[in-house]
């Protein structure tokens, strides 16, 4: 008939289903690889300050460094409360010195801002930009001491490279990487301090964070005192030393020999695929069917506007076709539908950020289980279409 909208295409369900549905943003997908007795030598039972214990701590350490080609004279250490717990202590332990400037692009750079001002009540300028944006760090003052985050875990924005930090800088830098090592070249030239999680991009175990100090970061820990007290679970220093212990293994309280034995397991599929290498390729794969897939279909977009700043791990997408009304309530409802099928698990937006969908491609998610949801996301996509024009 004349004038009236085409009646919606019946959704097709997809045949095939990815072998692996798990396509969280943290805790991430487990090696491929991955099966319970791969953990069966984990020390158990036993002292992490046995020789045991404290072998495979330090093998944890130095297998990161060679994995992440992290400096010899960067000093690298296993501490709580994951990758929150290595920025808090970082900056608890270094801000305050100089003036701070805070950078944020979405969620979790913006709770550092939040214990800045508000908690530690440092002098700081606050740059911020709007999910999919980012921040124009040639407008940043390196001088002063920056905070940031190079992958925007919720916003799927990241740093494109370290271009714009100046060698000489005369502030530190701290940057909360957890999305991005393993995943990413980061220029260790231009990190003072650099945090992430063993829960990310190896799919490793919640809780234990890793903090790598550039030598310039320890020169600031070993002669500089915060105004604040320091609990002992954030204490780097004693009597203006470093306690280097710390940085081979001997953590300051007692981490899971379970949670140790797993990341060992992960950074030896590390090794097995390529390194950070491999495991870039790895990412950027996975990234691209998804880019791809965007690129061929006019109602979801990436939320990342500049494509330089694309992350190639926490992928985030945005519907844009007109017909959609309440853009949560969709968004929600596609992402409960791959639920569901059991195609793709945890891939709704953060709750903080715009509404549309995340989904992990770092290298531990295998690329024929994205092309093998991608026909899914088409589906589950038509089916709400569909469910929005019988309802009205
Ligand atoms: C950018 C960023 N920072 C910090 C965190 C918090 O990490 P964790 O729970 O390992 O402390 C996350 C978790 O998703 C994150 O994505």
């Amino acid at each position: 008939m004349a004038n009236q909208a085409p009646a919606a295409r019946p959704a097709t369900k997809p045949v095939d289903v990815p072998s692996n549905p798990r396509f969280s943003s943290g805790p991430c997908a487990k090696i491929p690889t991955f099966t319970l007795d791969k953990l069966s030598d984990a020390a158990l039972g036993r002292s992490h300050r046995a020789a045991i214990g404290k072998t495979k701590l330090k093998d944890a350490i130095e297998t990161t460094r060679e994995i992440l080609g992290i400096p010899a004279d960067y000093r690298i250490g296993i501490v709580p409360a994951s990758d929150t717990g290595a920025v808090e202590m970082a900056m608890w332990n270094l801000l305050g010195e100089r003036k701070a400037t805070m950078v944020a692009w979405e969620s979790f750079g913006a709770g550092w801002v939040t214990d800045v001002v508000k908690q530690l009540k440092i002098d700081a300028e606050v740059k911020t930009a709007d999910y999919g944006e980012i921040v124009d760090f040639a407008e940043v003052d390196f001088n002063t001491d920056v905070t940031f985050t190079w992958n925007g875990t919720t916003s799927g924005v990241r740093v494109p490279n370290g271009d714009a930090i100046p060698a000489d800088r005369e502030g530190l830098t701290i940057c909360d990487a957890t999305s991005a090592a393993f995943a990413m070249d980061l220029p260790w030239d231009k990190l003072d301090v650099t945090t992430f999680s063993w829960q990310k991009v190896l799919g490793g175990e919640a809780a234990h964070g890793m903090l790598v100090l550039s030598p310039r970061a320890v020169e600031r820990l070993e002669n500089y005192t915060p105004a604040w007290p320091l609990p002992k679970i954030f204490r780097l220093t004693k009597g203006g030393k470093l306690i280097e212990g710390v940085f081979v293994g001997e953590t300051i309280n007692t981490p899971s020999m379970l949670a140790v034995e797993d990341y060992l397991v992960a950074l030896d599929w590390a090794k097995s695929v390529g390194g950070l290498k491999g495991l870039i390729a790895r990412a950027d794969a996975n990234a691209k069917a998804i880019f791809d897939f965007c690129e061929a279909r006019d109602w979801i977009d990436n939320l990342a506007a500049d494509p330089a700043t694309r992350s190639n791990t926490s992928v985030c997408l945005k519907f844009t076709d007109a017909r959609i009304t309440d853009g949560a309530a969709f968004a929600k409802a596609v992402a409960k539908r791959l639920g569901d099928e059991n195609v793709a698990l945890d891939v709704g937006a953060y709750r903080d950020a715009p509404p549309g969908l995340r989904i992990w491609c770092g290298g531990t998610v295998e690329t024929s289980d994205i092309e093998a949801m991608l026909p899914w996301l088409e589906w589950a996509f038509e089916a709400e279409i569909e469910a929005l024009s019988e309802a009205a």
